[in-house]
């Protein structure tokens, strides 16, 4: 990790305002108050990096933040946007340069700052070069407007490409002891080039917190009940069998965030509902889990 980007744990907007970029969540997600209770108590933690995107919530993730800074003016605040995705239902998407310089405009407008420190493409284009995206996201760099610029959502080839057309800093995608796929090559590539990788649904979507169980329906309002289909394969025997032993071994979302944070090449974009939801990072940090034991979790899944 590139010594400018030195958050382990950051604070995932993606529940403010809506679950993610799904336009059929927008309105709700966490409330304005909601959130605002959460980044005070990741702030007042110790938490100083935040994670938004201007689809998220339709704006509303972007917008809460930037009310919250109005409100508190934190010194050091650092933040992570992105782009990709609609703003609404049939509006555009993608990352032609023309949308690219717009949507960050209206980012810093709706977060009420004059740059972001990272900025990612939130998705892989494959109508436009990745050049021309390096090219856009260079020019945004010189302008003072973002710090930084990275990717989410690649595969190794996908990375590969980037990584010969521009001077990518960051990588975010999903990584956890129930979705292992980054270890194949984007992690690898990312430790050999510096590039800051984030692990994003590090508790995979709530499932590595425990609160699924074997013929138990999904409780009202989990994303299980709300948004069931990114995660709809982990329902298996196997699953369910590997999360029993994690309880076992002690409190599952804490272990599965430490066994994230054993590597050191592994940032943590957290997704906390609530304040409480921030202790198993919390407590993860205070805790480093040992190789030995890294390496015992991961061989239960
Ligand atoms: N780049 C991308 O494409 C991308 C994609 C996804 C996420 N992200 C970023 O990564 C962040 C985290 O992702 P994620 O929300 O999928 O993470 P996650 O931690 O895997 O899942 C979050 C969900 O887990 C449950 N949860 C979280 N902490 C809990 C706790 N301590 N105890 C009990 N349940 C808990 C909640 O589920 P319920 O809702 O069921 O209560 C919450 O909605 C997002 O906010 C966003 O900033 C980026």
């Amino acid at each position: 990790m590139p010594p400018s980007l030195p958050a382990r744990v950051v604070l995932g907007c993606g529940n403010f305002g809506g679950i993610g970029s799904a336009p059929e969540f927008f309105g709700r997600g966490e409330s304005p108050e909601e959130a605002f209770a959460i980044m005070d108590a990741a702030w007042e933690a110790g938490i100083t990096w935040f994670d938004t995107a201007d689809a998220y919530g339709g704006g509303r993730s972007e917008t809460a933040i930037g009310e919250w800074i109005r409100a508190r003016r934190p010194d050091g605040l650092r933040i992570t946007t992105k782009t990709f995705n609609p703003m609404g239902t049939g509006e555009d998407h993608g990352l032609a340069p023309a949308r690219v310089r717009r949507q960050l405009d209206s980012s810093l407008r709706r977060l009420g700052v004059e740059r972001v420190d990272l900025y990612l493409a939130h998705e892989w284009d494959p109508d436009v070069p990745v050049a021309e995206v390096a090219g856009v996201l260079e020019e945004l760099r010189a302008a003072g407007k973002i710090g930084a610029y990275g990717l989410s959502n690649v595969d190794g080839p996908q990375l590969r490409e980037a990584l010969a057309a521009g001077s990518f800093a960051a990588v975010q995608n999903s990584y956890s002891l129930l979705d292992r796929e980054a270890e194949r090559e984007v992690l690898p590539l990312c430790a050999e080039h510096g590039l800051w990788f984030q692990a994003f649904s590090p508790l995979a979507g709530g499932w590595l917190t425990g609160k699924y169980r074997r013929d138990v329906h999904p409780q009202e309002g989990s994303r299980m009940a709300m948004r069931p289909e990114p995660y709809a394969h982990y329902c298996n025997e196997h699953v369910f069998d590997a999360l029993e032993e994690l309880e076992r071994r002690g409190e599952p979302a804490t272990l599965a965030i430490a066994w994230l944070l054993a590597d050191p090449n592994v940032s943590v974009v957290v997704g906390p509902r609530r304040p409480e939801h921030l202790k198993p990072a919390l407590d993860a940090l205070a805790a480093p889990l040992s190789a030995e034991d890294r390496d015992a979790l991961a061989a239960l899944f």
